[in-house]
């Protein structure tokens, strides 16, 4: 429970992270904020953008998570402007990749990138913090329901599917080795229909696909969140009632801002 309050990354982070004070000021009981925004799609000109936003989570939030395109080619440039705006967070930071984290073909360099500035990015890799447990994948697209893409008839289309299967298999390796009571998934596509919903009908299924829901409801999770769908909705749910939210950074929030918050 929550008076088995630390933080805990499952692979050393950077020396300047260690060095950060882990945040004792959220007493046993007490709740913990968790912060959650995803598509920052930093630009290599965009040095500074979020800096005030960073600085206004210190006091909004315990915890962030970054739902994927951190940056919007998944360039150098962009990954170190966006890891000098991260130094002026003094919270911990759980991150995953989106697919324009991909588009460079360097998305390890962006993850080395961040991790240097503190960043623990999900995968192999599980946090804990305040005896909350995080674990994320990036996801990827299939589509949901009835219509979600099977593996079948060219190698292009099993090669599709297999990709997301991957995906799944590694968030559920990530949430086997979780065993705290409350357990938060970053992902960067959506695993239901629900918060997809306000972009064009023709490309929900690269948008999400149900099968990382399927995955996600095999375990006790207190909240999804999730990027992708820039026009989607905020709040959704997977078909077991795990709330499932939609925290790209245009998405209308409850509380009016860029960001969710939620008390867990
Ligand atoms: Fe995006
Ligand atoms: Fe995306």
């Amino acid at each position: 429970m929550q008076d088995a309050v630390k933080t805990e990354t499952r692979r050393p982070r950077s020396v300047e992270a260690a060095a950060r004070p882990a945040n004792d000021e959220v007493a046993a009981g007490q709740s913990v904020r968790v912060a959650a925004l995803g598509d920052l799609h930093m630009k290599e000109d965009a040095a500074g953008y979020y800096k005030n936003l960073f600085l206004e989570l210190n006091d909004e939030a315990d915890i962030l998570c970054l739902a994927g395109d951190l940056t919007d080619f998944g360039r150098t440039k962009e990954a170190e402007n966006l890891a000098e705006d991260l130094r002026n967070l003094k919270i911990p930071v759980v991150a995953v990749l989106g697919n324009h984290d991909h588009e460079c073909g360097q998305p390890e360099e962006v993850s080395r990138i961040l991790r240097q500035a503190g960043v623990c990015m999900l995968g192999e890799s599980t946090h804990i913090h305040h005896g909350i447990g995080f674990a994320g994948v990036k996801g990827f697209g299939g589509g949901f329901g009835r219509r979600m893409l099977g593996a079948f008839g060219e190698g292009a289309v099993k090669a599709f599917v297999q990709e997301t299967i991957d995906e799944c298999h590694k968030l559920e390796i990530a949430l086997r080795s979780l065993h705290t009571e409350k357990k938060i998934v970053v992902l960067h596509y959506a695993p239901v229909e629900a918060t997809v919903v306000g972009e064009p009908e023709q490309i929900f299924p690269f948008l999400g696909c149900s099968r990382l829901a399927e995955t996600i409801d095999r375990y006790d999770i207190t909240a999804v969140v999730h990027g992708h769908a820039h026009r989607g909705t905020f709040r959704g749910a997977t078909p077991k009632g795990v709330p499932v939210f939609n925290v790209a950074v245009g998405i209308e929030k409850e509380g009016g801002k860029p960001y969710s918050v939620m008390e867990v």
